[in-house]
């Protein structure tokens, strides 16, 4: 029997180039565009969304399993009609946790080697030396230790900066100093003073950046959020920034995404903000990963990657 996957997507555009993209690998299953406008159940066992309208839910009730385009499903576990028995796959990897090893080690090195500073010093044609730093100085705490978290907090420890670990399980890492729970969370952020956040947004970890938090940290600590806006208290961040608590951050997440032209982030000389980009999509990767899991559960098969409903992640 033909394989049938229903692809859906928050734009017509995007949802054809993967469709298209998923034939091409798998040319002897059936990929369709899915239309809110022509809503006909396709009888599809597989749909693979990213942001998809919740009515897909509603018309496509052959459902079992759904693949996410992207690592974080928070909003895909937010619509209202996504059935509970229904099995969410997440991405994993697939070229993500490279770009967000350079994406970190980039905000690391700008702020802990000065970069910024000598970018003033060249506008000013002002041939300015610093010291030499301690990488002692600059310990680095990434909260997240999963599929993404655990390359950025490996590569990190390679650069030989001291490098910590929060995760639920605290689940051991070669080489990275673990922390487990919300019971240690305090003693993480402690020892940390460039914090990299890399958790999934669940109802545990939202607005887990907040005063009380970054205030933790060490003196003239530094922020790089690359993994959901809503952990981050917007004000609060603000408010440490300008305080001189905080040095710095990096931003690539934001709870209004696109970032509003008037938001305070655009403009503040201690941030550094893009456009959710960390770590982008790739598409060759990120087919061959959902053909082969379908495949495999065609076969009978188990996945990894399978989302934890009541966890969130
Ligand atoms: P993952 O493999 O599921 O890893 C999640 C990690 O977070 C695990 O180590 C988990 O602990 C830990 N965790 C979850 N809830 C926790 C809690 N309450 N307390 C402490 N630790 C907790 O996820 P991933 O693939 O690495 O992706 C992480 C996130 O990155 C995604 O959810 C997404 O939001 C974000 N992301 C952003 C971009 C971007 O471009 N900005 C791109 C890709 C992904 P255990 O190990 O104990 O389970
Ligand atoms: C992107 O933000 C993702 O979750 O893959």
């Amino acid at each position: 029997m033909t394989v049938k996957a229903i692809v859906a997507t928050q734009s017509a555009d995007n949802t054809r180039r993967w469709c298209q993209a998923f034939r091409n690998a798998w040319p002897e299953a059936r990929f369709d565009a899915w239309s809110e406008s022509s809503p006909v159940p396709s009888g599809a066992r597989y749909a693979i969304v990213w942001q998809p309208p919740s009515a897909l839910f509603r018309n496509e009730t052959a459902l079992e399993a759904v693949f996410n385009l992207g690592a974080g499903v928070d909003s895909l576990l937010r619509l209202p009609e996504l059935p509970r028995s229904l099995s969410i796959v997440r991405l994993e990897g697939a070229g993500m946790a490279e770009q967000m090893v350079e994406y970190v080690l980039y905000g690391l090195l700008r702020a802990a080697r000065e970069f910024s500073n000598y970018a003033v010093s060249q506008a000013d044609v002002r041939w300015q030396t610093r010291p030499a730093i301690r990488r002692e100085d600059w310990p680095v705490g990434v909260m997240g230790l999963g599929t993404i978290g655990t390359e950025v907090a490996q590569a990190v420890a390679r650069l030989g900066y001291p490098v910590a670990g929060w995760s639920r399980t605290a689940r051991p890492v070669p080489g990275i100093e673990i922390f487990g729970g919300q019971e240690n969370l305090a003693a993480f952020l402690a020892r940390t003073r460039v914090l990299v956040n890399v958790l999934p947004l669940t109802p545990d970890t939202e607005d887990i950046l907040n005063r009380d938090n970054l205030s933790r940290l060490l003196p003239d600590g530094y922020l790089i959020n690359v993994a959901r806006g809503r952990h981050l208290v917007e004000e609060d961040l603000l408010a440490l920034l300008d305080g001189g608590r905080l040095m710095g951050a990096m931003l690539d997440v934001f709870r209004t995404e696109p970032l509003p032209a008037d938001h305070p982030f655009w403009r503040h000389p201690g941030i550094v903000v893009t456009p959710h980009v960390a770590a982008i999509t790739l598409q060759d990767d990120t087919v061959a990963q959902i053909v082969g899991k379908i495949r495999d559960m065609e076969r009978g098969v188990a996945v990894s990657g399978v989302v934890n409903r009541g966890s969130g992640y």
